[in-house]
């Protein structure tokens, strides 16, 4: 007999808190090891753009994938207004299950794990597209993904120096505050033209529900690399279509990006490049000095299948898990209304 069929390890957000505490830095590295290691076995994984369900002030996502062993799902929202009423504009939780008989395996919070996720897919992006070398990135948008970012390109790229931008000045102070300690130069700009000035990279990491315009093609320079990670919802963009012209574009899973990226702004059959090849090798990333390249990120299932699989690999020897009964496993199978009956004459004993 299995044991404890009932229980799954459950991960909430105190303990992902602890868990990347006492990991460190460290962490943002290995989770860009685990998706570099799926987007290699792209192949294997069943790949469909997640499912939408939208409404005038956001949208709520399910996820899925598996790899024919693990299966795997997020669900997440992104409500822009939210910020305002004092909620996160994006919250998340996400789950593994056994392919082979349904079991969940794993239940977590992922909310953090988003942000880290992220970052980490971000950077691992950039390494393949950016100036070699780069070590000045602006982040424009200095909410709850920001400071993420910006620590996932100092330890996969050796970012070093950060030049902010946001609407809300309270933001920028708040990371600058937060990073503080890290060993970044940092300074806080008036505005985007201003931010982006000898910066190597540029990240977009704004929340609007619009086509807004975040950068305007005069602002991108030969060479840059752009990591555009705040559009990613039919009718949200941050970058004027002409910047996308003059651009390589490298794109996650190209069904879900045309829907959600910025490509949504442009033919359905203009050419962008899978990421997946970049890291395996097939094709090439950044070829030359004077090239644009954009990363129009969008968040693919694939990438929180990693950070599950990580989180999962670090629960044996940490401990940082609660077990939730959330399985009802009768003794025999068949008896679930047994167990009910059961359970009826013990809470009329006590
Ligand atoms: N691509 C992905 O995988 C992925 C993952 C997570 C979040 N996101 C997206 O990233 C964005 C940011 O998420 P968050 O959790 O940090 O949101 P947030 O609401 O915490 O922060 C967004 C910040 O953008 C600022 N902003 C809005 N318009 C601006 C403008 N025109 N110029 C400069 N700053 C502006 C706001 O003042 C705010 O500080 C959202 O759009 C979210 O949907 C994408």
């Amino acid at each position: 007999m299995i044991p404890n069929l009932n229980i799954v390890p459950f991960v909430s957000v105190d303990h992902m808190m602890k868990l990347v505490l006492k990991i460190g830095e460290r962490f943002l590295t290995e989770l860009a090891f685990y998706i570099e290691d799926d987007f290699r076995r792209w192949e294997a994984f069943d790949k469909s753009p997640r499912v939408a369900s939208h409404s005038a002030e956001g949208v709520i996502e399910l996820m899925p994938t598996s790899d024919g062993e693990v299966y795997g799902f997020k669900y997440v929202n992104g409500h822009p207004k939210n910020m305002r009423e004092g909620r996160q504009t994006v919250t998340a939780f996400g789950m593994l299950a056994d392919v082979h008989n349904g079991y969940p395996v794993l239940l977590s919070e992922m909310t953090i794990l988003t942000a880290l996720r992220t970052a980490a897919m971000s950077a691992l992006a950039a390494k393949h597209l950016a100036p070699p070398g780069a070590d000045c990135m602006a982040l424009i948008g200095n909410g709850a993904q920001a400071e993420f970012q910006a620590l996932a390109f100092k330890a996969l790229l050796g970012v070093r120096k950060l030049r902010f931008f946001d609407i809300d000045r309270s933001a920028t102070e708040k990371c600058i505050r937060n990073l503080a300690g890290f060993g970044f130069e940092m300074v806080a700009c008036r505005s985007t033209e201003e931010a982006v000035e000898g910066a190597e990279i540029i990240t977009t990491v704004t929340a609007d529900k619009q086509y807004a315009t975040i950068l305007t093609d005069n602002m991108v320079g030969s060479g840059v690399h752009i990591n555009a990670v705040g559009g990613d919802c039919p009718g949200k963009t941050e970058l004027h279509r002409d910047i996308l012209l003059r651009s390589d574009i490298f794109v996650e899973y190209p069904p879900q990006t045309r829907i959600e990226g910025e490509i949504q702004q442009l033919a359905p059959d203009h050419e962008v490049t899978e990421l997946w090849q970049v890291i395996t090798g097939a094709v090439p990333g950044r070829r030359d000095p004077a090239q644009i390249t954009l990363f129009d990120s969008v968040g693919f299932a694939i990438e929180d299948f990693s950070a599950l699989r990580y989180v999962r690999d670090q629960l044996r020897s940490t401990g940082l898990y609660q077990e939730l009964d959330m399985l009802a496993d009768p003794d025999e199978p068949r008896d679930l209304f047994g167990m009910l009956l059961r359970a009826a004459v013990v809470a009329k004993t006590g």
